[in-house]
Formats: structure tokens, sequence, C-alpha cells
């Protein structure tokens, strides 16, 4: 009897728990608002700002992080104002924060600490939105995705070298240098925004890297992740062990030799294959 009393009381809670987790749905928040018109791009492109289509919009976000999306020319254009709030928000900083905390947990499991490091522990870094952020380019140009990046445009921008550091990594940057590994940063920037680079970089923060690869003209015949791949391979011919690649285009991984561990920070703006 007693028994029974306690299993129905059991189940009763588990009921009621199922309720209110239920009630956290990211949709059912929403129910009886009525949907906000609202005009976002300075293009002059109207996107319905309904409360509903936040969880379409975070949903895309997420398949994008995840590689399920992959190879978007454009962000589709009803969740523009949605990838825009998410990478000016202090969420997109947590979540940096967080990937960097655990690249910090990772480097204490791994055998490279200055007193033992043999000189050929390497660990690789992207460079746009892994060191540099780009996200005022986009303020500035007020697409976040919305339309095809303007290489041109851009490229002129990364050569004024004035890209703020992403939150955390300059931190994260010391912290893997100091441990004694050599860093490298090997980016799909073409090989004339060398200087600009070089001179943005120390400005944020950055210094005492062991090699920084640009793209010359042979490169850039290659798919960045070919590239990307070709660079890990040379590195791993003259005896790197490659602890770690940090980035956030998912060509900073694909391909072989496979890095030991990767860390992919959010980015949900453009993809480059
Ligand atoms: C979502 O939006 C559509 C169209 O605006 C509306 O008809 C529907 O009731 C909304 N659903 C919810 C759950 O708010
Ligand atoms: C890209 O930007 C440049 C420089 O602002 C401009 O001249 C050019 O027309 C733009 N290209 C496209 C395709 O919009």
């Amino acid at each position: 009897m007693a028994r029974s009393l306690v299993l129905s009381l059991t189940l009763a809670f588990l009921f009621i728990g199922m309720v209110s987790a239920r009630d956290w749905n990211i949709l059912n928040q929403f129910k009886g608002l009525k949907p906000t018109k609202t005009t976002t791009s300075q293009k002059g492109v109207t996107t319905l700002k309904d409360p509903n289509l936040t969880g379409y919009c975070e949903s895309w976000r997420i398949n994008v992080e995840l590689h399920n999306i992959r190879d978007f020319t454009v962000v589709p254009q009803e969740c523009v104002w949605f990838v825009q709030k998410y990478m000016t928000s202090s969420q997109y900083e947590d979540d940096v924060e967080r990937a960097v905390d655990e690249a910090i947990i990772y480097l204490g499991k791994t055998c490279c600490e200055k007193k033992k490091c043999d000189g050929m522990d390497a660990w690789i870094f992207d460079i746009d939105d892994t060191l540099l952020s780009t996200i005022p380019y986009h303020k500035s140009n007020g697409c976040f995705g919305g339309e095809q990046l303007n290489t041109t445009k851009f490229e002129e921008w990364q050569s004024w070298g004035k890209a703020p550091a992403v939150p955390n990594m300059v931190k994260l940057f010391h912290e893997i240098r100091e441990r004694g590994f050599k860093i490298f940063l090997v980016s799909s920037r073409k090989e004339y925004l060398r200087s600009a680079t070089v001179e943005n970089l120390i400005e944020a923060g950055y210094h005492g890297w062991s090699n920084l690869l640009l793209r010359g003209e042979e490169e850039e015949k290659k798919s960045v992740t070919q590239y990307k791949a070709d660079v890990r391979t040379w590195l791993t011919s003259l005896g790197y062990k490659v602890w770690g690649v940090m980035g956030a285009q998912w060509n900073s991984f694909a391909g072989c030799p496979v890095p030991k561990r990767t860390f992919k920070l959010p980015n949900s703006i453009y993809y480059i294959a």
C-alpha cells in the first residue's frame, strides 16, 4: 500500500516534471504573442520577425555548426536578423569562452609541458573569426551573410588591419605558446595581405607564432580545405605533432591528416569550402 503510494507520487512528480519541461519549448514560450514586423536590413529587405521564426532560425544555425548544412552561399533571408543577433550577443561570447575552456582542459591532458616539449609540438589556428573578428565588417556592411561576401570589399577591410581580437582568444593563444607549443597560423587570406595581417595580429595582442601561412597563387588554385590539409601534411612531414586545430570554418579540419583534436568556433555568417 505504502509502496504503491510512493510509486504514484513518484509518477505524479515525473509527470509534472515533464509538463514543465515542455513549457520551456521555445515555441510554446511565444504562444499568444503577436508576430512583429520589423525591417532589419539597410538594403531595404523586409524581414518578418515572427517570434516562432526564432526556433526555425536557431535550428538552421545549430545545423550549420553541426555541419549538417553545408555549402550555403547566403544565410536564409528570414534568418539574417537572427544570425546578426547571435553573432553580436553575449551568448556568442559565452560559446567562444566555453570552447577556450575546453581547449585549456585538453591542453592539461596533453604531454606537452615546457620542460618536456621537444619543440615539435604544434597547434594550428585560423585567423578570421578565430583570432580576429570580422563582426565589425558585417556590422558596417549591414548584411550578416544575407548577401554573398563581396571579396573585394572584404579584402579591402582586411587590408586596413583594424579587426579586433575575438574575445578570450588572446588568453588562449598565449596559454598555448607558454606551454611550449609551436603555433602555426593557417589562413585562407591571400599572400598580399601578409603585412596588414601581421600588424593587425600584433595590434590585437598576438605575438610569438612560429609561422603564418597565407595563400599564394598556387594555393589559390586549390580549395581551402585542400590547402589547409596540405599544410598539415607538410607540418607532419617535418616531424611536427599537431595536437589541435582551432577554427571557425569546417574547412580547417577536413581531409588528411586528421588532427588529434579540433575546436570549432561558432560562425554562421559565411561558409568557405
Ligand atoms: C507561427 O506563425 C504563423 C504565421 O505567422 C502563425 O500562423 C502560427 O500560429 C504561429 N505559431 C505559433 C506556435 O506561434
Ligand atoms: C564589391 O565591392 C566593390 C567595392 O566597394 C564594388 O565596386 C563592387 O561593385 C562590389 N561587387 C559586387 C558584386 O557587389
